[in-house]
């Protein structure tokens, strides 16, 4: 029985991609030292990958971004425990920066990240040696190792990104970058345990971030990244100031240890959404529930009005009764993209 089951979810997993044929050692098994080269290959290391590898003109390209002082995860085979090495190698994250032809949006690693909505979402990236060269980068590229298809273990580690977002205008129409900044690298929760904040934060002075200068056409609807570049923090592209005195650009902070499915933690929204959807659940799951519901919903009522009375006190006063409510949902949700390339409507009435 138990054999006929492993048999059957063998047989899921090939059917879900079929990896018979193909040599997938490079992405498990120990690369060859510089010892190596030295002793076969008269000192010559294969040609490192490039910082920035082009899959399609303008539309998909891997970033090789360097973690400056990141830890290095270390991988084996056959379930030994992980470890950090010590001290850790230099290392680099990946990042695969693709328009998606059938939404024209900007996925990172398979997320959207223009725009970033409805909610910031969770990014993973896997980490290589800094070494990493370019005979690996281009099997990583023809066997899509950041794609969500890619469902081998590797010796790569995987690491969740906190990050800073900023979309920042430009004065072409239609023109505008994104910034994508990764400030720190979560640790898995069987490393967690051992250091204590959860993550690592990437602070060093000369760590780079990714710009992606993106251009998007109404007719036919369409999107391209005119420029990919790595920069110093301090030599990002700036924004300009708009007219009504904003400037032109919506930055959104994300740390994913503060928010869960439901929401960033200690919102109101998500304090509701979660009732709210725990109460669906629960409904659903046991009609015997009813008489508890009919308790439940006057908590929910009285918790609405004072979440609502929460926001009222929160907003300044304005005369736009849209601009509140935009405003009021700004801690939960990214700041609206569209707006960035002018100021918005009631703005410009003035
Ligand atoms: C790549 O870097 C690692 C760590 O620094 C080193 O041990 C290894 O020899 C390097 N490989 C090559 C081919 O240079
Ligand atoms: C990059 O992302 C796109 C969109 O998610 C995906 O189709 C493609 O296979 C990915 N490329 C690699 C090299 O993983
Ligand atoms: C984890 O914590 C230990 C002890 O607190 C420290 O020695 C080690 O450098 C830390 N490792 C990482 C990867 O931060
Ligand atoms: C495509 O990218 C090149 C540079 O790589 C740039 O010069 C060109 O303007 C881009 N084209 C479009 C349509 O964005």
């Amino acid at each position: 029985m138990r054999f006929v089951l492993g048999a059957s979810l063998v047989a899921v997993a090939s059917a879900y991609r079929d990896w018979s044929g193909i040599d997938t050692k490079w992405a498990t098994h120990p690369d060859k030292t510089a010892a190596w080269y030295d002793e076969h290959a008269d000192g010559r290391p294969p040609e490192l990958a490039p910082a920035i590898t082009t899959i399609a003109a303008n539309k998909s390209s891997v970033v090789k971004l360097e973690c400056v002082g990141c830890p290095f995860r270390v991988r084996k085979l056959h379930l030994e425990p992980e470890e950090w090495q010590e001290p850790p190698q230099d290392n680099s994250l990946l990042l695969n920066f693709t328009i998606d032809a059938s939404s024209s949006r900007l996925l990172l690693n398979g997320r959207s990240i223009a725009p970033l909505a409805p909610m910031p979402f969770h990014i993973n990236a896997f980490q290589v040696n800094a070494n990493f060269s370019r005979d690996h980068m281009d099997k990583a590229v023809d066997y899509q190792l950041m794609d969500d298809s890619w469902n081998l273990g590797t010796k790569f580690g995987r690491f969740e990104l906190q990050y800073e977002h900023t979309v920042v205008g430009t004065r072409e129409p239609g023109k505008f970058w994104i910034q994508f900044d990764v400030t720190a690298i979560l640790y898995t929760p069987e490393l967690y345990a051992k250091n204590g904040s959860g993550y690592h934060e990437l602070k060093r002075e000369d760590q780079k971030l990714v710009q992606i200068l993106l251009r998007e056409t109404a007719e036919p609807h369409d999107l391209f990244m005119e420029e990919v570049q790595l920069v110093d923090r301090k030599d990002r592209a700036k924004p300009y100031k708009m007219e009504c005195g904003r400037l032109a650009m919506a930055r959104t902070v994300f740390k994913p240890l503060e928010w869960d499915h439901y929401g960033k933690i200690g919102t109101w929204s998500r304090a509701f959404y979660m009732l709210w959807s725990k109460t669906r659940d629960a409904f659903w799951d046991n009609f015997v529930f009813l008489p508890i519901l009919v308790v439940l919903v006057p908590v929910i009522v009285l918790f609405r009005w004072m979440a609502r009375k929460q926001r009222e006190m929160a907003v300044p006063i304005e005369d736009d009764a849209e601009a509140a409510l935009l405003d009021s949902e700004h801690e939960d949700a990214p700041p609206e993209y569209d707006d960035v390339s002018g100021c918005s409507n009631e703005d410009e009435k003035v």
